[in-house]
């Protein structure tokens, strides 16, 4: 499928009726099946000052990531996407799978304010380019446009420790 099918078959996905939760599941499912070498796809999301696991496809993987630790932590809390071709390489990365070798994540957005990331994982270095970023991007732009993050379960906007 070519990437502009892809997200028209995304965001009639999160068109239907359906739950957040299960909009972001079917979201990291849909990336699981169509991104070739991948080992892990899905969510993080803020609540009191921690990035706490949300739904995704892949191995088992860390509950909880502050914002000083791991890809997801610096993506957050630099509130800009990252491309890491060799985890191996960044300090601090966090190896839920120890056949990961390369690691993609963006910041999604609500009112205005970074609450959680997509984070995907490959076995493979150097994996994700410029070209997954500009796709990726808009899928995260999708989920912005139709989740609604708040009805996730998360305390998205207290983002220091309880
Ligand atoms: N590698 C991530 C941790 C999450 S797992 O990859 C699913 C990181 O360094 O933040």
């Amino acid at each position: 499928m070519i990437q502009n099918e892809m997200l028209q078959s995304l965001e009639a996905l999160l068109s239907a009726h359906g739950n957040p939760v299960g909009h972001l599941a079917n979201t990291a499912a849909f990336l699981w099946e169509l991104l070739p070498d991948i080992n892990w796809a899905g969510f993080y999301l803020m609540d009191k000052g921690d990035l706490w696991l949300g739904p995704f496809q892949g191995k088992i993987a860390c509950m909880r990531i502050a914002t000083n630790r791991g890809v997801c932590g610096a993506a957050f809390s630099q509130d800009k996407p990252l491309i890491v071709p060799d985890v191996h390489a960044f300090p601090g990365h966090i190896a839920c799978d120890e056949a990961s070798r390369s690691e993609v994540v963006l910041p999604i957005h609500a009112l205005g304010k970074a609450v959680g990331v997509l984070d995907i994982d490959s076995p493979l270095q150097s994996r994700f380019d410029e070209r997954d970023l500009a796709f990726l991007n808009q899928v995260v732009s999708l989920l912005e446009r139709h989740v609604d993050f708040f009805q996730c379960g998360y305390d998205l906007l207290t983002t220091t420790g309880s």
